[in-house]
């Protein structure tokens, strides 16, 4: 595998392989690899001839208050598991490279509406950051094909907004979320949990599964709101939300939705935890044309 810091080398080695014809994956990231980014490296290699990995850890995408500093970097850990898994090229740039300007002079791509929902309420400018920083690493890359997992649902949403909205050529895939056997989905921020706190941790996810059984049941999307937050707060965590939304773009849910996606986000000590799962709710009564699957974990 080869590893790339700067600009005119990327770009000299993404011309020499669209001269050849070859179709190019990407993965972006910011490093501190598990096997949740191996998942997007190997599906990418099933669909493209070359897959480039980027480690990049955005300052733009942070907040004052956020965890920058402390972002856990393993950057030779990272190499041998990219190389182990099939990708092609590293390109891992300085922040001069990605913001030459500095951070305040930068021209920054917003998202509206679903930038501002969720993680975008509590964490402002968090989404702006992301967009600009894809936006850029797209037009490095020029990949034919981007991989995005579905664990930051609301990352994956925003991305393919973007892409629609500035017509880029560029096909975005969403990978189901990696967890570890407790069903704990793989993130970099769970080593900030203490031995205790990782204990408590999977109970996201069994929330987020009651919660889709509930609406399968035909519960009320606001009383699994509530629930949800309940049974968070009594498991020693300190939720943001959990919410409801519509899978297409994260709208309230109306009467008739049923492709639903449940949400939650939530601190335990340090580490602000995130997670989703998506339902199909329960037809209304009337329907004639109820088809239920019930709840999917996807
Ligand atoms: P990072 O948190 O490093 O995640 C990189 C990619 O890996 C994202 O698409 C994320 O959704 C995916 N991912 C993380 N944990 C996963 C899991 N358990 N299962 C499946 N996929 C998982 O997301 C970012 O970086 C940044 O915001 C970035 C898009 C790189 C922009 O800076």
């Amino acid at each position: 595998m080869e590893r790339i810091e700067g600009l005119d080398q990327l770009r000299r080695r993404i011309a020499e392989w669209r001269r050849d014809g070859r179709r190019i994956a990407f993965v972006p990231t910011m490093g501190n690899l598990h096997p949740g980014h191996i998942a997007l490296v190997q599906e990418a290699r099933t669909h493209a001839g070359s897959v480039v990995a980027s480690i990049f850890v955005n300052p733009l995408q942070f907040g004052p208050n956020e965890d920058l500093a402390a972002y856990p970097r393993t950057p030779e850990r990272d190499a041998e598991m990219l190389a182990e898994a099939g990708c092609d090229l590293l390109f891992a740039p300085g922040v001069e490279t990605m913001y030459p300007r500095g951070q305040a002079d930068q021209t920054r791509v917003e998202v509206p509406g679903i930038s501002n929902l969720l993680c975008g309420a509590s964490r402002p400018g968090h989404f702006s950051g992301v967009a600009t920083v894809v936006c850029k690493l797209f037009n490095m890359v020029q990949p034919d094909l981007a991989l995005f997992g579905e664990k930051d649902f609301q990352q994956l949403l925003v991305i393919r907004r973007l892409v629609e909205d500035l017509d880029m050529p560029i096909e975005i895939r969403g990978v189901a979320t990696v967890r570890e056997a407790d069903g704990l989905a793989m993130s970099s921020r769970n080593g900030y949990l203490s031995p205790g706190e990782r204990l408590i941790a999977p109970e996201l996810y069994r929330v987020l599964k009651a919660a889709g059984t509930a609406l399968a049941q035909g519960v009320a999307a606001a009383q699994v709101e509530q629930e949800g937050m309940r049974a968070l707060s009594a498991a020693g965590f300190r939720p943001d939300y959990v919410s409801v939304r519509r899978v297409s773009d994260l709208a309230a849910p109306s009467r008739t939705d049923r492709d639903l996606v449940v949400l939650a986000a939530a601190y335990l000590g340090k580490a602000r935890l995130i997670d989703n799962i998506r339902v199909m709710s329960a037809a209304p009564a009337s329907d004639p044309q109820s088809n239920d699957c019930g709840s999917c974990d996807k």
